[in-house]
């Protein structure tokens, strides 16, 4: 499928799909804290965006290609696992632990928002919360880049510059996507990448950029669920995401609500 332009109604729907996705991480954030598990918090995830939200959660029995149904409502993706960790009743949180929840919440009206947001419970390393920091500037400075004229390469190479001059490493296998009426779509968002190269950006498009960080090493390891994606060298690795439009002057970002951390917003 090509890369398609939204029309105001499609923008307008996804301005409600993309507050919604992110209102599900404001609710869910008081629940984050040492004791919890991972499992209790899907469960009140999927509860909200079915009882109160009137959404359905994407991640269920999502199958792409190649892969087994996603067998929960989010992904919870804790210390050195990547991405796609599955929610476990049997993975209590800890003090120290760092867990990436990413939402994506279908509307009635077939609308896809896709955001996600690091949560660090009890006392977390510095080396925590450097990564975090700095895997959360990196999305900003990605997301600066996006104005029409400008390319794609343009955001991966400012979101790797910043993550390779702090010592640490970009994730390859994984990027953003185009977004809409579908979850993943064309294009797809490279979270490295040179100055000037691969597609040029124009207003109307709605994609994700959610680059992960790796403390040590770039190479990953797929669990034998199919699904969990940790850190080859058993580094942590951090992520955050959020889904933005393509404006006349720039850029919106969509998946904002009341208790979004502040935009980084790099000078
Ligand atoms: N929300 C993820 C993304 O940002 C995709 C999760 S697919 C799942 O694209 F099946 F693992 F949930
Ligand atoms: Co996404
Ligand atoms: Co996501």
């Amino acid at each position: 499928m090509q890369v398609t332009i939204k029309t105001p109604e499609d923008i307008a729907q996804m301005r409600i799909a993309c507050r919604l996705a992110s209102e599900v991480l404001d609710y869910i954030t008081p629940f984050v804290k040492v004791g919890v598990s991972t499992g209790e918090l899907d469960r009140l995830c999927h509860e909200y965006m079915v009882r109160v939200q009137g959404t359905v959660p994407a991640p269920l029995n999502y199958q792409p290609p190649g892969y087994l149904p996603y067998p929960k409502a989010i992904c919870t993706s804790v210390n050195d696992v990547i991405c796609h960790g599955i929610p476990d009743d049997k993975r209590i949180l800890k003090s120290g632990d760092a867990v990436n929840l990413d939402i994506t919440v279908i509307t009635p009206e077939g609308y896809y928002g896709d955001t996600s947001r690091m949560f660090m419970v009890g006392e977390p390393s510095i080396l925590c919360k450097r990564l975090t920091q700095i895997t959360y500037e990196c999305m900003w400075l990605g997301i600066a880049q996006v104005a029409p004229g400008k390319h794609l390469g343009d955001i991966g190479h400012a979101i790797q510059k910043h993550a390779e001059t702090a010592g640490y490493s970009i994730v390859r296998e994984y990027c953003g996507h185009g977004i809409g009426k579908t979850f993943h779509e064309e294009p797809q968002i490279l979270h490295y990448g040179r100055p000037g190269s691969s597609m040029e950006l124009k207003a109307g498009m709605i994609f994700t950029i959610e680059p992960m960080v790796n403390a040590g090493k770039r190479d990953i390891r797929t669990m034998p669920d199919q699904w969990t994606v940790k850190t080859r060298d058993r580094s942590l690795s951090a992520q955050w995401e959020h889904t933005v439009l393509v404006t006349e002057n720039g850029y919106e970002v969509l998946t904002l609500s009341a208790g979004s951390p502040p935009p980084h917003r790099p000078r």
